[in-house]
């Protein structure tokens, strides 16, 4: 029987968050890769932290074979994240800039990095993770403190990235955007004043890690709101939660890969919903249960991609295919 793959069976790119150790080290992690995905992402080796080594240096090490593997194998790239909170440099912090020295600094890094990938790194997540749960502006960060008008600081982040690439497609990226009404209504309007004025923004990503009973009708209730704002639209970082308890005994049985498989369906279905316009690409956080965060940031069981630890299709697969 001839079996699609995802990329060959999808209109718009098939994204997979990736670390140069794996592509380097493990052949059936790279090959799974090229077989299955039509664009990369760094999970963190273009992230601030990674690159920005010191107040003087870039360490561009992992970002350049990532950029260069991509080409070498015509994947696309999307770049993540130039402005995160959770990603400044301890140096950086440390350093204790005011607001016109530290957006200088950011200003410089931005069209530095931007710079050195233009035309080959073809969208970016200039700003990742502004907001709280519920709405308010996230406090955990510093441009809270040093900014009076935070969101005014993130609108020209955006106009020094398309300042160093026009052509980038450039996104805000955050999480629980389509379950969070009160999120998606800071971020949406926060997008009506930059197309106000005229801050170069062309698409919001939703993370999407969410789990086997996120509620249905919720989800879909909120992506139909998200995509109202008119931009594109990148489901940025797919993963689905099985263990939802945290269960030291959880067992990763039929039954459960089958609610898994049905979730990831309902979610490609979604998306395929959209205008073809507003399609841009579905990218999964990892490719192989073997490597994820959320075994460490979540618990030991978990189970939360399309493919196996040893690199077999899950239902999951079957069902992304089928949404699609
Ligand atoms: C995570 C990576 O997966 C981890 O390996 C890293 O240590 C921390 O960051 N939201 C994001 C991603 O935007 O950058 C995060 O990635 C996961 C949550």
């Amino acid at each position: 029987p001839i079996t699609q793959t995802l990329k060959e069976k999808a209109k718009f790119k098939i994204g997979a968050a990736v670390k140069m150790k794996d592509l380097q080290n493990e052949a059936n992690f790279k090959n799974a890769v090229l077989k299955h995905y039509s664009q990369i992402t760094a999970e963190y080796e273009m992230k601030m932290a990674s690159i920005w080594s010191s107040a003087t240096t870039y360490n561009y090490t992992a970002a350049d074979y990532l950029v260069g593997f991509a080409q070498d194998n015509k994947l696309e790239v999307h770049g993540h994240t130039l402005v995160w909170y959770d990603s400044f440099p301890e140096w950086f912090k440390n350093a204790k800039y005011d607001s016109i020295a530290f957006e200088s600094k950011v200003k410089v890094y931005i069209t530095d990095v931007v710079g050195r990938y233009k035309g080959k790194v073809k969208s970016w997540d200039v700003v990742n993770e502004v907001f709280a749960d519920g709405g308010a502006m996230r406090n955990e960060t510093v441009i809270n403190s040093l900014f009076k008008d935070p969101i005014g600081f993130y609108g020209r982040c955006f106009r020094y990235a398309k300042a160093a690439d026009p052509d980038a497609k450039l996104f805000y990226n955050d999480y629980s955007v389509v379950i969070d009404a009160g999120k998606r209504a800071a971020i949406k309007k926060m997008v009506t004043r930059f197309k106000a004025n005229g801050v170069p923004i062309d698409g919001l990503g939703d993370q999407f890690h969410y789990a086997t009973d996120t509620n249905r009708q919720t989800m879909k209730t909120g992506f139909t709101d998200m995509a109202s704002t008119g931009l594109l639209i990148h489901i940025s970082e797919l993963d689905i939660k099985v263990n939802t308890a945290k269960s030291d005994s959880y067992v990763f049985n039929d039954a459960e890969a089958q609610k898994q498989s049905e979730t990831y369906k309902y979610i490609t279905s979604m998306y395929e919903e959209l205008p073809q316009t507003q399609k841009f690409a579905i990218s999964t956080w990892g490719v192989t249960d073997k490597y994820t965060w959320l075994t460490s940031f979540w618990h030991s069981k978990e189970y939360p991609l399309l493919l196996d630890a040893d690199y077999n299709k899950k239902p999951a697969y079957q069902g992304f295919l089928d949404g699609l």
